[in-house]
């Protein structure tokens, strides 16, 4: 069947990988990435798919009412994969108002964009909307976040994901646009921009820089490899019930420290340094203000309903993913020039 289908935010990690798998798996569809190239978006992540025939993109953002609903008129798009935000938490605590306005505003110009060109002639139409479970808030030692958790957003991201998340509910309440919205647990793996705390270490192991730990590092996260993610949102699109909602998980907590010291271990097998040499570079500074203690993802119902589990156990995932970063050094000098520098002195000098 042919759709043509709009992914924003396809130049940053996640969407980087949505794209190609959809490029790359379905030649009917016409794929349109809409994306603003910020400090976190960029095209080097999709050069292997950039000339394939039912690829385009688009610059632009989605803060523009007029840009988006020009976009809409020009293409006519079938469906709406969302995944364009502002997505990192310390970014979130320096700059909340931009946060508000990629996350909440642009999102209800697409919703409104979409609304608007379906003309309540919502047949084969669905707007697809890519989350956080950051936005069910932090978990103790035990529970695992569920479809039904209350929402409790702590951070200005989180927050602005959750104002997204309910737009998104009310324009299918409200209106009957179809929608399907997804929470995913933390993603890791290639093109993603080293400020998260996988990249960032990998690149500080690397140039001998010191590895800041927030807090006690005893914050628990659970990881996603992002092709998992990528085939899960494919699955979803294509198989998921329209009003549903499905958190997507790694079934895979990691104390931050414990994480910390595999990729440290992974890193001196690599590098050829002697045992112990990256754990070294390990430094405990001023925790990250509300630092939410622990997430963690029941993925049982995607699981259940529509077969989807990861395909990688963790420790294989992240020795991939360390071999992709030091493969492409290219890649990774080139993002970290820059903004960058900026945002590494800011964020953690005075610490
Ligand atoms: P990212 O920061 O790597 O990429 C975001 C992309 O959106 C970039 O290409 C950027 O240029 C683009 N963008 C930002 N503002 C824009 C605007 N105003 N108009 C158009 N484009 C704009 O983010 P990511 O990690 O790939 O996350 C993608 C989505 O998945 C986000 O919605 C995020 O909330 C969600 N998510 C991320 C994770 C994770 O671990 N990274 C986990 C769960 C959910
Ligand atoms: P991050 O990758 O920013 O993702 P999120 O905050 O969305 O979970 O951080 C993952 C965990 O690592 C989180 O508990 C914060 C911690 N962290 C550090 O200890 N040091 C760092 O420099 C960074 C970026 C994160």
């Amino acid at each position: 069947m042919k759709k043509i289908i709009l992914i924003t935010g396809g130049a940053g990690f996640i969407g980087s990988h949505v794209v190609r798998r959809l490029v790359n798996k379905y030649e009917d569809y016409t794929i349109v990435n809409l994306d603003k190239l910020t400090y976190a978006g960029n095209l080097e992540n999709l050069i292997d798919i950039e000339s394939s025939s039912n690829y385009i993109f688009e610059k632009g953002d989605i803060v523009d009412k007029a840009f988006v609903d020009n976009l809409f008129l020009k293409y006519a798009f079938s469906d709406v994969i969302h995944l364009a935000a502002e997505s990192h938490v310390d970014r979130s605590i320096e700059n909340p108002m931009e946060f508000i306005m990629t996350n909440v505003v642009g999102t209800v110009n697409l919703l409104n964009a979409a609304k608007e060109t379906w003309k309540n002639n919502f047949e084969g139409k669905l707007f697809y909307h890519v989350s956080t479970d950051e936005v069910y808030g932090s978990l103790g030692e035990v529970g695992l976040f569920t479809e039904s958790t209350p929402y409790d957003p702590r951070s200005p991201y989180s927050s602005s994901k959750a104002s997204s998340d309910h737009f998104v509910r009310a324009y299918e309440n409200t209106y009957n646009l179809p929608t399907i919205i997804s929470n995913c647990s933390n993603n890791y793996g290639s093109f993603q921009f080293p400020e998260k705390l996988i990249p960032l270490f990998i690149h500080n192991i690397k140039n001998e820089k010191p590895l800041p730990v927030y807090g006690d590092g005893k914050y628990t996260r659970d990881w996603l490899y992002v092709e998992d993610h990528a085939a899960a949102i494919d699955l979803i699109f294509h198989k998921g019930k329209v009003g549903e909602t499905y958190n997507i998980g790694g079934f895979n907590e990691w104390q931050n420290i414990e994480l910390i010291q595999l990729l440290c271990k992974i890193m001196d097998e690599k590098l050829g340094k002697e045992a112990g040499s990256s754990a070294k570079l390990i430094t405990y500074i001023k925790d990250r203000p509300g630092h939410d203690k622990r997430y963690a993802i029941d993925a049982s119902k995607l699981n259940k309903q529509l077969g989807w589990q990861p395909s990688l156990d963790f420790e294989e995932g992240l020795e991939k993913t360390v071999s992709w970063y030091l493969e492409n050094d290219i890649w990774l000098s080139n993002v970290t020039s820059g903004e960058y520098l900026t945002y590494y002195e800011n964020q953690y000098a005075s610490k």
